[in-house]
């Protein structure tokens, strides 16, 4: 007998479908609700609902469980590459070595981007926002490929923008970073294996015949990458799906995406971790003074880097991250005073009775950008690496959601404005 809930409505009884998903997780089906009943559900923030099923990414908020096709997070940041994650998340398998070696190829064949794009740094102000750079740029390779325009063009014309997006993002990246520092741009050096490749666009200097990453950013670099591949129904993943469910082409969803992550509640918060940290540093150093002021109602700070929507014990991320910092920091020998603050802050916060009853933790954002300071990107371009890293999980998650032939995302709403009104003429409106 399949599980069922009851719902009970002026008198009525309703039956309505219970769905257990492939780790036990439970579902009430409501999309018949509305059509049985007359009702809605009412969930500000989607806090309760789900927007789809998904075969990516399992995460088990309370346990700290985070697995991307079946295989975890801490076994997949320490054995694989980043690119074996990107064509895990895609494909649903991890690749053999002969398809590993053909998807690489087929990345190397797109890495460069078209001249015309670099004419945009032109418009774009100086000093503006590294990912209001970044969601132009990627918005704008959908109109140098208008075949991608149609999502539902064969599936060949869509892998090949899927690889063209993979392949044009670390060169699009390193872009941005050079016409920051007004350097002139280092092309793709196909070489090199996709995270030195970027580090060498970044880097390296067109000047330079020789320059060689430092193994260890390298890794620092592919671990990151890894621990943001994908994430769920997040804010950027469910944006990139509601995008993409009206059938708007993968470059316009994903520009949509970059835009959802900009934001400090989603991954704009690596950038605020830092600014935070520094701002802590430069007022003395006293955690206790910052603890209480993220406890006090009436003080609209936050401990940037706390908290989570679904973890609600650890971060599975934030941890491999903590050590990662630890190990990168004195591999390269640097001491930088901020690791010192974001120690004592989350050591004062997890034994605080505030943090500990709303089960706020530190996350993914929270030692990530002292690594990224480490290697040397300014605070304003760390949520472009979370995009970066992000882009395969984007890309899934829309790629389920074409091939699912999933309907066009449309919300409902409860109405609470004004009842129905005459229109009176402007001259009467006393
Ligand atoms: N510092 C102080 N108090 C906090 C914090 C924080 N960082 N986060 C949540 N709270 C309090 C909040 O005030 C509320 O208290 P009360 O119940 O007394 O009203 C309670 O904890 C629940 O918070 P919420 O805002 O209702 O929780 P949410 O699930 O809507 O928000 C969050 C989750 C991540 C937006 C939030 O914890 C936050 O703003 N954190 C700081 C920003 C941040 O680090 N974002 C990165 C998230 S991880 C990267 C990613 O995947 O995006």
């Amino acid at each position: 007998m399949p599980e069922t809930a009851k719902i009970i409505l002026d008198g009525t009884e309703y039956e309505l479908p219970v769905m257990t998903g492939s780790e036990g997780e439970k579902a009430i089906d409501i999309s018949k609700l509305r059509d049985l009943t007359g009702h809605i559900t009412l969930d500000i923030g989607y806090k309760n609902t789900g927007a789809t099923t998904s075969g990516i990414t399992f995460l088990d908020g309370e346990l700290g469980i985070l697995r991307h096709r079946g295989y975890s997070i801490e076994d997949l940041a320490e054995k694989a590459s980043y690119l074996e994650v990107a064509y895990l998340l895609l494909n649903g398998t991890l690749p053999t070595k002969a398809q590993y070696t053909d998807f690489e190829d087929k990345i190397k064949e797109h890495t460069l981007v078209n001249e015309g794009l670099e004419g945009m740094f032109k418009a774009f102000p100086t000093g503006s926002h590294p990912m209001g750079q970044l969601i132009s740029m990627t918005s704008a390779l959908s109109l140098f490929y208008p075949k991608s325009l149609n999502p539902h063009r064969d599936d060949e014309a869509v892998n090949r923008t899927v690889l063209r997006l993979l392949a044009k993002m670390p060169t699009i990246c390193a872009m941005i970073y050079k016409k920051r520092h007004g350097h002139p741009i280092v092309y793709p050096k196909n070489s090199l294996d996709y995270v030195s490749n970027y580090l060498n666009m970044t880097f390296g200097q067109v000047t330079m015949d020789n320059y060689t990453p430092d193994p260890v950013i390298v890794d620092a670099m592919n671990k990151l990458l890894i621990l943001h591949a994908d994430h769920e129904q997040n804010c950027s993943a469910s944006t990139v799906r509601m995008v993409g469910s009206s059938q708007a082409n993968l470059y316009s969803s994903t520009a949509a995406g970059i835009a959802a992550l900009w934001g400090p509640l989603h991954g704009g918060a690596n950038q605020e971790v830092l600014e935070m940290l520094e701002l802590i540093r430069q007022d003395g150093g006293n955690v206790a003074k910052w603890v209480a002021k993220a406890k006090d109602k009436n003080d609209n700070f936050r401990l940037m880097g706390f908290g989570h929507r679904v973890y609600k014990n650890f971060d599975p991320r934030a941890r491999i991250i903590k050590k990662t910092c630890d190990d990168v920091l004195n591999k390269l020998g640097i001491h930088d005073p901020v690791l010192e603050i974001a120690k004592q802050l989350e050591e004062a916060a997890l034994t605080d009775p505030y943090f500990i009853e709303r089960k706020l933790y530190p996350n993914v954002d929270f030692y990530s950008g002292i690594i990224y300071r480490a290697i040397g990107f300014p605070t304003d371009f760390f949520t472009v690496l979370f995009a970066m890293g992000r882009l395969p999980g984007w890309i899934s998650q829309w790629q389920e959601m074409r091939k699912e032939k999933q309907p066009i995302a449309r919300p409902r709403q409860i109405y609470v404005g004004e009842p129905p009104r005459p229109f009176v003429f402007m001259n009467d409106r006393g």
